[in-house]
């Protein structure tokens, strides 16, 4: 929680600023039962009130007017800078999180789970950020007004305030009881939230699938699991509370009580005045109330102890692709080489690639066929250092891809991923994002090569069709397309098409090979496709087997010598998919 605190450093001001308006607003509350007291004891001493003493009480009434808005004002002004500052706290907290997400791998994304983010940029901060609120707002409030209220008490009459040394220590020690338990448990909730954040983001993201898969009773009951698991946390928390709650009443109670026997006693043995009393219990009340504040404050500070330690793990994780000492700002050319690379996920028992050793040129096209989890779009993500190899190195350029400034490197390395997305907004601007300052030609252009402009300019508002978020409001070849023409945007010297063509038709597939070879010759690029008609006509063509280059070669060479290219090959002429082949071979 400390170390969150260099964050509020903005707001120190208004930081400062509330405690100190709160110390004044105590100090004139706590005047206001004294004036009181001189008011009760004169009306006491004088035997009711006389023509004399009717001024002097309407001049302390007036003292206790002021001293109330003075009060009052305090109280306010306190509350107001106390909010700006903890508001700005939050929200600091928050960009600073997003900030350092943003510079994240595919890897740091993995360790954490995009649920899990969302619960820290979320529940969590707000727990700090209220936390942080009630420390400005009670650090000093409540201690100032315990102590001075103490110190009245006790000067005004000892023997009342004896009851305090029995009931404090018992607040404390039902609170040292209950605490840790509380805290375990707060633990457990936010641990919770993580996995029904994860339910629902995958129930909302995917909802057309659990649909069309009429998994919604499935999904209702894996949700319904998540749900009652948070509320059951929910309620034990609660459960505390309200077994808490009578506890600390009786006690409060009992020591009103005890509190009104000792000075009954004491008024009638005339050691204590009438006035003196009524302000002693009113004091009495704000000791009590001000203790529990400042039990409830620290047990608060505890409890986003737990947040605030996940936002930590989050502004503190080191992003592990990083470019710090990394100086080459320029790719002299599309050139890939893979030099005896092994790569492992993250916490993963086993590598995915082993002994990957081979060269593409230059301008090459080559493909890449392989069965599903042979680690085809695992190999490309070395290329623009999505992730980094365990052993090994990659070169592009004839430059080791970690020599690169990243930003450099991807610039020249534009990737279609296999998961691909658009963006809410018009297609141009989607289209943009690989290029920004692109004119309405090149955007044109670009989706000529891609095979888009035809269906883009059918819409009725053209390139400035609006998307709905993920582009659900195109098909799955028209999204494929128009991905395919946001990566040719970027002019780059290698384009990578991760199965990119797989929902568009054969006859399309080749026609956007054929744009690709002609329009860009001098891009390298590499495509990986299920089907043989999509990659046959490649310079060469790589089979992945299992983590492992099984062969590489052209069509005609690999038809001849290699086994598992003969069998995918059979399989799909077999399959009667004769199309397939007129837009291959050709
Ligand atoms: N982010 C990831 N974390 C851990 N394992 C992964 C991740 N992505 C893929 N894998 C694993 O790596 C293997 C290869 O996957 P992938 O490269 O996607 O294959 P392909 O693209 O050929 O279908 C699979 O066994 C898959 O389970
Ligand atoms: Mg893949």
């Amino acid at each position: 929680m400390f170390k969150l605190l260099k964050y509020a450093k903005k707001y120190i001001v208004p930081a400062l600023l509330s405690p100190l308006l709160m110390v004044g607003e105590v100090i004139l509350e706590l005047m206001i039962p004294l004036v009181m007291a001189d008011i009760v004891n004169l009306i006491q001493a004088e035997g009711g009130i006389t023509d004399d003493s009717m001024n002097q009480i309407l001049r302390y009434g007036l003292r206790m007017l002021i001293y109330a808005f003075g009060s009052l004002f305090c109280g306010a002004m306190a509350a107001r800078v106390a909010s700006v500052a903890g508001m700005g706290f939050g929200s600091k907290l928050r960009e600073v999180m997003i900030n350092k997400i943003q510079k994240f791998s595919f890897s740091n994304i993995d360790r954490f789970s995009t649920a899990s983010l969302i619960t820290r940029m979320t529940t969590d901060v707000t727990s700090v950020q209220n936390t942080f609120l009630m420390l400005i707002r009670m650090l000093f409030r409540s201690p100032v007004q315990f102590v001075v209220a103490l110190v009245i008490t006790i000067r005004m009459s000892k023997e009342v305030s004896s009851a305090f040394l029995v009931s404090l220590p018992l607040i404390l020690g039902v609170l040292v009881v209950f605490a840790p338990i509380a805290l375990k448990r707060f633990k457990k909730m936010l641990e919770m939230f993580d996995g029904f954040n994860a339910s629902i983001q995958e129930n909302l993201t995917n909802i057309r699938v659990v649909k069309a898969f009429v998994r919604t009773d499935y999904e209702k009951k894996k949700f319904k699991k998540a749900n009652d698991e948070l509320m059951n946390a929910a309620l034990f928390a609660e459960k505390l509370m309200i077994m808490g709650q009578p506890v600390f009443m009786m006690i409060m109670y009992g020591t009103i009580l005890a509190i009104l026997y000792i000075a009954a006693k004491a008024i009638s043995a005339e050691t204590l005045l009438i006035g003196d009393f009524t302000a002693i219990y009113t004091y009495v009340m704000q000791i009590l109330m001000s203790f529990l504040m400042l039990i409830m404050l620290i047990a608060q500070f505890f409890m986003s102890q737990a947040s605030a330690k996940r936002i930590l793990e989050v502004i503190d994780e080191v992003p592990d692709i990083r470019d710090d000492d990394a100086t080459v700002t320029e790719v002299k050319s599309g050139s890939i080489t893979f030099k005896n690379v092994e790569f492992k996920y993250d916490g993963a028992p086993h590598p995915v690639i082993k002994n990957a050793d081979f060269t593409i040129e230059s301008g090459e096209m080559v493909g890449i066929i392989g069965a599903t989890g042979s680690a085809k779009s695992s190999l490309v993500q070395l290329i623009p250092r999505l992730y980094d190899v365990t052993e090994g190195e990659v070169l592009v350029g004839g430059v080791n891809v970690k020599d690169y400034k990243i930003h450099a490197l991807r610039e020249e390395v534009s990737m279609v991923l296999q998961k691909n997305v658009l963006f809410s907004g018009t297609i141009a601007d989607n289209l943009r994002w690989g290029n920004k300052d692109a004119t309405d030609e090149e955007l044109v252009a670009a989706c000529e090569i891609a095979d888009a402009h035809g269906f883009v300019s059918s819409f009725p508002d053209g390139y400035n069709t609006d998307l709905s978020q993920g582009g659900t409001n195109v098909s799955g070849g028209q999204k494929q397309r128009l991905c395919i023409a946001r990566a040719i945007l970027k002019k780059p010297k290698i384009l990578i098409l991760d199965d990119s063509t797989s929902a568009v038709d054969t006859f399309t597939d080749s026609k956007i090979r054929k744009g690709l070879r002609e329009c860009i010759p001098d891009t390298t690029k590499i495509i990986i496709a299920q089907r043989i008609s999509s990659v046959s006509d490649c310079d060469k063509i790589i089979i992945l087997d299992n983590g492992t280059i099984n062969d590489i070669g052209t069509h005609e060479e690999l038809l001849q010598r290699n086994e598992i290219y003969q069998d995918i090959y059979n399989s799909q002429q077999k399959g009667g998919d004769d199309f397939d082949l007129q837009g291959g071979v050709s």
